[in-house]
């Protein structure tokens, strides 16, 4: 029995770099099928809800899923739970995905493409792991009025030791896979949450006395980031300072075009996605990376499918091809989409 992908583009750029990457799927000869289904602005504009019932019953019917990306300023004036960004926060809700690994490294070749200086850029390789389901994402909202009469929001930020103690584990683990060392960014000195956080990662660590833990508040992590992004292994943080320090880390790495995602729910299911949106500034005109999908669809090949080989090949495919010179715009090239997807295809 073929292993089901299910396949989600979504809008803006997302079903063009989606569709390179199942291309890339395709090409590897393996027993997958695939399905797809909109989400997003694409499925409010079909069917009046951004995560439709049947699209959901696919992700959760699928061995896993391959997103492209949702969002555009025209769904700005809906309520909040029609907007498209709802799709990708309840798909991760819904399937308890809870587990976000966002690797970021430096292809070689790459270093001219950061916005660091090169020397400092070659040496970036880290993982964030950030946490998917709780944080300000899920919080008690609200919008309102002061006494005052003044317009007040509200979004609760808030962890429980459960929810904090699963992610820990996760970074722990995978800092064994890698150079044993965590780094858990918070802002203790100032939050509840994070000093929960920093109280409960630490009474994780005692099952990890080989993985070397170390704290660091998210503004210095930031300045961290960019003064010597090569000092980090793994770091494992919230939803909300994983989301930013992620963004941040691509730009180090070349660009956001080259950045993968999972998120997992513990078991093996997953979803895996470009860590980019869906830029509207380049949509519909073949510029977009399609790198970011790529690697995403590798990351699905090695931790829901089992199939490490294929994924080291696209892996090796993808570098491959830049030591080559191929480069989309983002990259400093000229290359459209399908040309990009078609010079790491020849890699494989
Ligand atoms: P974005 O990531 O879509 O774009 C930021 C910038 O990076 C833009 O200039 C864009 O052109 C560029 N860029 C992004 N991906 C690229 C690629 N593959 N190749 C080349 N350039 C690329 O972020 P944004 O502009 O803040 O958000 C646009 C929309 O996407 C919003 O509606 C936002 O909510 C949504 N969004 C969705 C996801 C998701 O679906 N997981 C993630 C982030 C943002
Ligand atoms: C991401 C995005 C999402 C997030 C948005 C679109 C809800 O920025 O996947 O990084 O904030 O998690
Ligand atoms: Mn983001």
């Amino acid at each position: 029995m073929p292993q089901l992908i299910a396949i989600l583009p979504g809008d803006g750029i997302g079903p063009e770099v989606t569709a390179e990457a199942r291309r890339v799927l395709e090409t590897l000869g393996l027993d997958l099928r695939f399905e797809e289904a909109p989400v997003g602005g694409a499925a409010y504009d079909a069917t009046g809800h951004p995560l439709p019932p049947a699209t959901l019953d696919l992700a959760r019917r699928a061995d896993a899923v391959l997103f492209g990306a949702v969002g555009d300023s025209r769904y700005d004036g809906l309520a909040r739970a029609l907007r498209p960004e709802q799709a990708i926060l309840g798909l991760r809700k819904e399937l308890g995905l809870f587990a976000n690994l966002r690797p970021a490294k430096l292809f070689a070749g790459l270093e001219d493409a950061s916005a660091l200086r090169p020397e400092i850029a070659a040496r970036i390789d880290l993982v964030i792991v950030r946490e998917l389901t709780g944080d300000v994402y899920f919080g008690l909202k609200s919008r309102g009025t002061t006494a005052e009469g003044l317009r007040e929001g509200r979004d609760l930020m808030r962890y429980d030791e459960a929810e904090v103690a699963r992610i820990a584990r996760v970074g722990f683990e995978t800092a064994r896979t890698r150079g044993g060392r965590l780094c858990s960014v918070d802002k203790a000195n100032v939050l509840e949450t994070s000093q929960l956080w920093r109280d409960v990662v630490i009474e994780v660590s005692v099952e990890y006395p080989d993985v070397a833990l170390t704290h660091m508040y998210v503004d210095n992590a930031a300045m961290q980031m960019v003064r010597d992004p090569g000092q980090f292994d793994v770091i494992v943080t919230g939803n909300l300072f994983g989301d930013i320090l992620s963004d941040q880390a691509s730009m180090c790495a070349g660009s956001i075009g080259m950045l993968p995602s999972a998120a997992l729910d513990g078991s093996g299911k997953g979803l895996y996605e470009p860590i980019h949106g869906s830029a509207p500034d380049i949509a519909g005109q073949g510029l977009a990376n399609p790198a970011a999908a790529i690697l995403s669809a590798a990351m699905l090949l090695r931790h829901s499918l089992g199939m490490a080989e294929p994924a080291d090949r696209i892996e090796a495919a993808v570098a491959a091809a830049i030591v080559g010179g191929a480069r989309t715009r983002d990259l400093g090239g000229t290359l459209s989409t399908r040309a990009m997807a078609d010079a790491i295809l020849t890699q494989l």
